[in-house]
């Protein structure tokens, strides 16, 4: 079933339980690799970027058990060290296998990830900074061949750019190298938090030692380890802006308000109620929508993730707003769509301009990424009439069963073929 029937317009109003978080469960997942003792992860979710990620593992020899509740992953088998395409082209975060197949191995021929539509995602900070551990790197025909025939080696290594893949990447390799590590300059997103709490379950030597800096010791012995995935903030976003945008009335579960405070405090500026409890939060949705000016930036600032999302709440503004993406290059392919369905939105280089007031009409509808997917259910929420949305194995790579959690608080929407 590759497209979604939506008919607006709905107001929102129930419960939501958030599901496990792609964006931590991905680098986690890789870092199953250093170990040659069972792990039970849990709490991951069912989307389609982690079914990946289990073949990508089961290709490099891991004996992975999934009995729907807990994935138990066995590496004490696991001895190859190519990552092909065909698996990382769909799922950029493949490239995070590298670091810990040369931290283990001391080897590894990773496929580059390739472009998506938001960007040419290169990898070059993953490699520089992987040098710095020893690591010597070739590119050849669109593989990372890599190898430290000395083993990895500690170092000092300051991120010429904040990057959330590349800081993972570089924890994870560091915790089997030899010495200290410390790196600075590094993505502190809740998902690399909980990567490192899980490498810390694992028994790796890991300290935060100041807001972007982090020690790293390697270490030689690994443990048995379960852990739980910690929710998924940018599914609770887009929630939280799916009942503002229908003057909807949701209890989102499951997520600790802490994480995406960011996004509540401009919520409560374009007009939300919002309260927060320790693991919940309520929000009302106001007929009166106020605008406002955002740019994304790295954590704690305005994710990048959630910027389609927001562009289709303040097409419903009492004025105009400005978006400025400062974290890709391309991440507006939602504007061409939402401005098929009655919006007025203008780009220049890395502003959006957001007319407010808008109508959205629905219409039938190209999905282009994950997150301008689900911005396309939103703008169809918010419109009269039926709209259907094409190319939605995009939102399936990273939104657990959404037409039923929406079908769940209200909302008109099946899958058809
Ligand atoms: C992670 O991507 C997320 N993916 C993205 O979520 C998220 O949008 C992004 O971080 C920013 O928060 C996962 O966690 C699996 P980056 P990542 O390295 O690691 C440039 C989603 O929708 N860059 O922080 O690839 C890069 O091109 C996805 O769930 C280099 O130039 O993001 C981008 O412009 C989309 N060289 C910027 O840095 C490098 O070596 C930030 O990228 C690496 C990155």
């Amino acid at each position: 079933m590759k497209k979604l029937e939506v008919f607006g317009a709905a107001k929102l109003k129930g419960q939501i339980r958030i599901s496990g978080s792609k964006n931590a469960s991905l680098p986690i997942l890789a870092a199953t690799l250093l170990s040659d003792k069972k792990i039970f992860l849990t709490n991951l979710p069912k989307v389609k970027d982690i079914e990946t990620m289990v073949l990508l593992l089961k290709s490099l020899g891991s004996t992975i058990e999934d009995n729907k509740k807990t994935l138990t992953i066995n590496n004490n088998k696991q001895t190859k060290t190519f990552a092909a395409y065909n698996l990382v082209k769909t799922m950029r975060a493949g490239i995070l296998v590298l670091g810990p197949l040369l931290a283990k191995f001391g080897k590894a021929k990773v496929s580059l990830p390739g472009g998506c539509a938001i960007g040419s995602r290169p990898v070059d900070i993953h490699l520089q900074a992987l040098s710095k551990l020893g690591v010597k790197y070739k590119i050849i025909q669109g593989y990372v061949h890599a190898n430290a025939p000395r083993g990895l080696v500690g170092a000092n290594i300051k991120f010429p750019k904040i990057s959330v893949g590349a800081t993972e990447n570089l924890i994870i390799a560091a915790c089997l190298a030899n010495g200290k590590t410390t790196l600075s300059n590094c993505a502190i997103e809740p998902e690399i938090k909980d990567l490192v709490n899980f490498l810390i379950k694992m028994k790796c030597n890991i300290k935060w030692t100041s807001k972007r800096t982090i020690k790293i010791n390697g270490v030689n012995n690994l443990s048995e380890t379960k852990y739980e995935v910690m929710p998924d903030r940018i599914e609770a976003g887009t929630y939280l802006i799916a009942a503002a945008l229908t003057e909807g009335n949701l209890k989102i579960v499951g997520i600790d308000p802490k994480i995406i405070s960011t996004e509540i405090d401009i919520l409560k500026k374009v007009g939300a109620k919002i309260i927060k409890k320790k693991n919940e939060i309520l929000i009302q949705g106001s007929k009166k929508i106020k605008n406002i000016n955002i740019k994304t930036s790295p954590y704690p600032g305005f994710p990048t993730d959630l910027q389609a999302q927001m562009m289709v709440l303040l097409c419903k503004a009492n004025k105009k707003s400005f978006i400025r993406e400062e974290i890709f290059e391309n991440r507006f392919m939602h504007v061409a769509e939402l401005n098929r369905m009655g919006a007025k939105i203008s780009v220049k280089g890395n502003k959006a301009t957001i007319e407010g007031n808008i109508k959205f009409e629905a219409a039938e509808l190209m999905a282009t990424d994950l997150r301008a997917s689900v911005s396309l259910i939103l703008a169809a929420l918010a419109s009269k009439g039926k709209s259907i949305i094409n190319r939605i194995y995009h939102l399936d790579r990273g939104y657990e069963s959404i037409e039923k959690k929406l079908k769940k608080i209200g909302a008109k929407i099946r899958r058809i073929n």
